[in-house]
């Protein structure tokens, strides 16, 4: 009796169940150029970014309760509840522990439940954090995107594989990137992340955007709103869970990405929790 009306009570905060947002959207630039973005200061006299964000209402889903209904091959998402448990919550206030202690426990979590890989190659990380030590750290990102062209995946490859023979073979092989994503400081109250289904994206409404940083150029993708895209979230993720977003896939005949943002859920309540997150990105051959 006392443990659940305490659960009850700790657990009130926490949005569930489906619900209307707004979301950016991508518009390409109406002049017809390619789009393009500075993730640094632009050059002076010029936009960080020359295209249009269309805010528009979607209504999402909760995917809770229907987890396993969902996998990277089908719909370029999957989510791992309890996946991840054991790990003290220190390590993500240090870039470098979470590449001694994190990075390792995401490689092995990649093998275990992506059919299919033998090879796992973390290149990047990103902590959504105020309080982290870093200055690296970032805020959730209220835009709808996916986080690579095809072409910078291969680039990647690339780059993160220093044999060239080694690389090209595996360029040659199935290879996608995958993120895994966690909270930090969970149950999510606030900003969750929505995501569409794979299997709902045209790969029309997919647009590359030149990503412009200090020292080199990359690509990310732009997602123009289609109404047959299905927008859904995992309510109140915990810490242990972690949710697999895949953002390229060298296998054309199945859905290779999945659009993302964060959003501002207009049912957090006042003083929610400012959500605090970490994804890794990583090359997964097989
Ligand atoms: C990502 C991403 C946004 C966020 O994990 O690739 O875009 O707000 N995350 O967590
Ligand atoms: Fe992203």
């Amino acid at each position: 009796m006392t443990i659940t009306s305490t659960m009850t009570a700790s657990t009130s905060n926490i949005p569930r169940g489906p619900v209307e947002v707004e979301l950016n959207f991508f518009e390409p630039p109406t002049d017809g150029g390619q789009p393009i973005q500075y993730a640094e200061e632009p050059p002076a006299g010029e936009p960080a970014a020359n295209y249009h964000r269309p805010v528009i209402q979607v209504t999402l889903t909760d995917i809770r309760g229907q987890e396993s209904q969902y996998n990277l091959d089908d719909h370029a998402f999957q989510c791992l509840p309890g996946a991840l448990s054991g790990i003290p919550d220190e390590i993500f206030l240090s870039d470098d522990q979470i590449k001694a202690t994190f990075y390792p426990k995401v490689e092995q979590l990649l093998l275990d439940h992506v059919e299919g890989a033998h090879r796992v190659v973390i290149f990047h990380h990103a902590v959504r954090m105020d309080r982290h030590n870093s200055p690296t750290h970032c805020k959730p990102l209220l835009a709808v995107h996916a986080d690579q062209t095809a072409q910078a995946s291969a680039a990647y490859v690339r780059s993160h594989i220093p044999d060239p023979t080694d690389a090209a073979a595996l360029l040659g092989g199935r290879y996608r990137i995958i993120n895994v994503w966690k909270p930090l400081n969970g149950p999510v109250e606030s900003s969750p992340l929505a995501f569409a289904s794979g299997n709902s994206v045209d790969a029309s409404d997919c647009f590359p955007i030149e990503l412009r940083l200090a020292s080199y150029t990359s690509e990310t993708v732009g997602v123009r709103y289609n109404p047959g895209q299905k927008w859904m979230y995992w309510s109140g993720m915990e810490n242990e869970d972690s949710l697999l977003l895949k953002c390229s896939d060298s296998k054309h005949d199945v859905p290779f990405q999945v659009p993302h943002s964060a959003f501002a859920d207009p049912r957090s309540p006042p003083g929610a929790k400012p959500r605090e997150s970490i994804e890794v990105r990583a090359l997964v051959f097989g």
